[in-house]
Formats: structure tokens, sequence, C-alpha cells
């Protein structure tokens, strides 16, 4: 298979992530009713799925080091099946919850080892585009959800649309027994052969394979990463920036927008609940053709000009929101309604060139190879738990401060965010997974091995 089609394979992954974020928005408009669930009830339901991913991604690194990147995104997917059928089945709130708890444990696995396990079967020069599709595939699934619900909404049948979450399980599960296990994962537990064996079935040539593997050696002590080593150097270094860039990348308030765009839109005027919905496929749009931009230009451009441009513009377009919300805070002005619109989609467009996908390459190409699974987890458990308080104080921060004030607090974040990636961000663009490695102990001060 080629490396091209196994890529493809595991960012189902991504597009089950999501999916089952994007499509609790329309489910719960008739879930609520048909369970009688109360406010705290629902933000329940909608909360359980990062926390869940937060946990899930805790040990999906851990075990991804100790059974392969592979089998973890084989055990995503039957998880992933389990809850979008018990998501389905749901004959109570507390079931439903639970299940909405299971859906982010797959989530958590899925978003730390399919990442990884695309940077690790993918050549240099392609890593960046193959990972982001990773992101692509987030940026359809969420799409589909808003646009399933918009298909079922006469029908009411939000646990056909929850349901629906299981064809791309088991479309993922059925994948990943096709692909291989990846070759440097391999490597690090020792199955050199088999390592070979993959490389080559990828067309890598003879001498190349040999060069990778004697680096991977070179880099490898024989056990294995545990919490502590994670807080050495030089891993400590990169996990800085990824830890870093893992929250930067929630709490510049990217899934405000996701989650909440149509209330929003509401906040500035639009009565009509359709045109609410409308729009917010209109901002799904906006971020499925700017990621593929993305996809496209990532290995050429590089990850710090996109970086440093991107959320420059996200701050700009957050900027707009603060100023039309402060000038209009209660919508009445006819103009407020369609600047609104136009700079959330600025906004995501900015966020979709820019943090979006380039935070999930990044987590999964920075670390060294041992540390790499943990590292990935830890990043990961990061940014679905600033995800998670996001979510939650969204609602209250307006209420606190206004929309104005929330939109212009995102933005001092944005600056702030621009701040970290110009002063500690390294271009990783067009480097193998081990100059990375060098790049690190360099920074810290170590001597890189001859
Ligand atoms: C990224 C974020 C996720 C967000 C999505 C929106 O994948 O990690 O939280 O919902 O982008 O496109």
């Amino acid at each position: 298979m080629s490396v091209g089609r196994i890529a493809l394979v595991a960012a189902i992954g991504g597009l089950l992530f999501g999916y089952d974020t994007g499509i609790i928005a329309g489910a719960l408009l008739f879930a609520r009713d048909d369970l009688s669930m109360g406010s705290f009830e629902q933000g329940l339901v909608v909360a359980m799925v990062p926390l869940g991913a937060a946990f899930g991604a805790i040990f999906a690194g851990r075990f991804s080091d100790r059974y392969g990147r592979r089998a973890v995104v084989g055990a995503a997917a039957v998880v992933f099946l389990l809850g979008s059928l018990a998501c389905a089945a749901a004959p109570s709130v507390a079931v439903l919850a639970g299940a909405r708890f299971l859906l982010g444990v797959a989530i958590g696995f899925a978003s730390t080892s399919c990442p990884v396990y695309i940077s690790e079967v993918a050549p240099p020069a392609e890593r960046g585009r193959l990972v982001s599709l990773f992101q692509l595939a987030v940026v359809v699934g969420i799409l589909v959800a808003y646009l399933v619900a918009l298909a079922l909404e006469p029908s009411e049948d939000w646990r056909l649309m929850l349901g629906l979450g299981a064809v791309p399980a088991l479309l993922l599960g059925i994948g990943m027994l096709q692909v291989p296990p990846s070759p440097r994962w391999l490597a690090m537990v020792g199955r050199d052969d088999e390592a070979r064996a993959v490389m080559a079935s990828l067309h890598m040539p003879d001498d190349e394979v040999d060069t990778e593997l004697t680096a991977i050696h070179a880099g490898l002590k024989t056990e294995q990463a545990t919490w502590r080593d994670l807080i050495r150097q030089p891993v400590r270094a990169a996990l800085i920036v990824g830890v870093g860039l893992a929250i930067l990348q929630q709490v510049t308030g990217i899934n405000t927008v996701i989650y909440f765009a149509p209330t929003i839109v509401e906040f500035a005027g639009v009565t009509s609940s359709s045109a609410a919905i409308l729009s917010t496929v209109g901002i799904g749009l906006v971020n499925l053709v700017a990621t593929i931009i993305a996809v496209r230009i990532v290995d050429r451009a590089g990850r710090r000009p996109m970086l440093i441009a991107g959320i420059s513009g996200m701050v700009l377009a957050l900027l707009v929101l603060a100023l039309a919300f402060g000038l209009d805070p209660d919508g009445k002005d006819s103009i407020t309604a369609p600047v609104t619109v136009v700079a959330l989609m600025a906004y995501v467009a900015a966020f979709a060139l820019s943090l979006g996908p380039i935070f999930w390459l990044l987590n999964a190409e920075l670390y060294p190879l041992r540390e790499r699974g943990a590292a990935a987890g830890a990043g990961t458990t990061a940014n679905w738990a600033s995800n998670f308080v996001v979510s939650l104080t969204f609602l209250p921060l307006i209420s606190a401060l206004g929309v104005a004030g929330a939109f212009g607090f995102y933005a001092g974040v944005g600056v702030l965010a621009v701040i970290f990636c110009i002063t500690l961000v390294p271009e990783t663009r067009g480097r193998s997974l081990q100059e990375i490695e060098e790049l690190w102990k360099r920074r810290a001060g170590m001597d890189a091995p001859s």
C-alpha cells in the first residue's frame, strides 16, 4: 500500500474526532426533549467528550510505545464503534453521558496516535502534507456532522445522528488491519527485520533504510520512557513547545466558534434559526477550504511563517468581532450580523492555516523517538483539558465581560501565542525526525552524537 493511502486510512481517526465533536450540537436539540435534560445535563453530555479525550490521551501515549501506534489506533476504532452504538441506544442521560465519555476516550487514543503513526511512515519531504491530512479529516468530520444534523433535523432522529458514527469507526477498524505497523516503532522495540521489511514495502532505498536504522538506534536507550524522562533535557525543551502550542490552540478560542457559532450569530441579531444553522455550515466550509490550502502549502511555506501569519490574522479578526459587539452589544444594527459572520469566517480561515493543522503536526514530529508516544500523549491531554475548560467557561465569560470582552480576551491570548511562536517554535520543514532530535540536543546545550 502506498504511503498516501496508509495516511488516508489513519486519518479516518480524525474524521471520527470531527464528527463526534460536531454532531452533538444538532443531536442535543432533540435528545434534550426525549430524555428531559436540564441545562446542566446538556452541558455534561457535551463536556464528556473533551473530558474522556483528555483521560484517554494520558494512556494512549504509553500504550503506543508499548504495543505500537497501529494497535492503539485499532483499539480506538473498537471503542469508537461501541461508543457510537451505545449513544444511539442510550435509554437515559446517565448512559448517554457514559457513552460520550467512551467516545472521548477513543478520540484521545486517535488524536495521540494517528498523527504519530503517519509521521513515522512518511518521508520527510511529504511529512507535513501527510500528517496534516489528519486535521483535514477532522474538519471534514465537523462539516459532515453539521450537514447530517441539517438533513435529519425534520425527522428529529438524534439516535441516528449519533449512531452514524459507527460507519467510519468500522472503516477505520478494517483499514487498520490492512496497514503495516510503524517501522520506527518496530526499530525502537528491537524488531529490526520487520522494520526493514516495512521500510522496503514503502519503497525506501536500501542505503536509506540502513542510515535510518543506525540513526534510530544511536538515539535510543533500551528501556522504555517514563513520565520522569519527559522533564529531562532535551525532551523538556520540546515538551514546552508542544504543550504550549496544545494549550494555545484552544485558549485562542476556536471551539467557542466551532461549538457555539449559531449562538454567536444570534447575539449579532440573526433571529431565524435556519439562517443561524446555515451560517454555521458556511463557517464549516471555510474551515475545510482553508485547511486544504494549508495541507498543500505546509511543506513549502514552513511551519513557523504559517503559525505567525495565521495567528496574527486570528487576532485581527477577533479585534473586529470585539469592536462590532462593543459598538452594538444587542445586535440592533443591521450591519452587525454580516460583519460578525465575515469576521468569524476570517478567524476560522486563519486558524485553519496555522494552529489547526500545525499543532497536530508538530505534536507528532517534535519529540525524540523514545519519548515520542508519551510526549505526544502529554500534548494531546493538555489540548483536550484546555478544550474542556474553554467550552465550559465561554458562556460564563460572556455573562461576566460581554461578547466584546470575551473576544477581546481571546485576542489578547492570541498576541501571547504570536510571541510564543516567534521566540520558541523551531522550523521543522524538510528535516528528518532524527535531525529534529539533534536540534533539541543542541538547544539544550547537549552534545549531539557524531
Ligand atoms: C483542531 C482542534 C479542535 C477543533 C478543530 C476545528 O483539530 O484541535 O479542537 O475543533 O481544529 O477545526
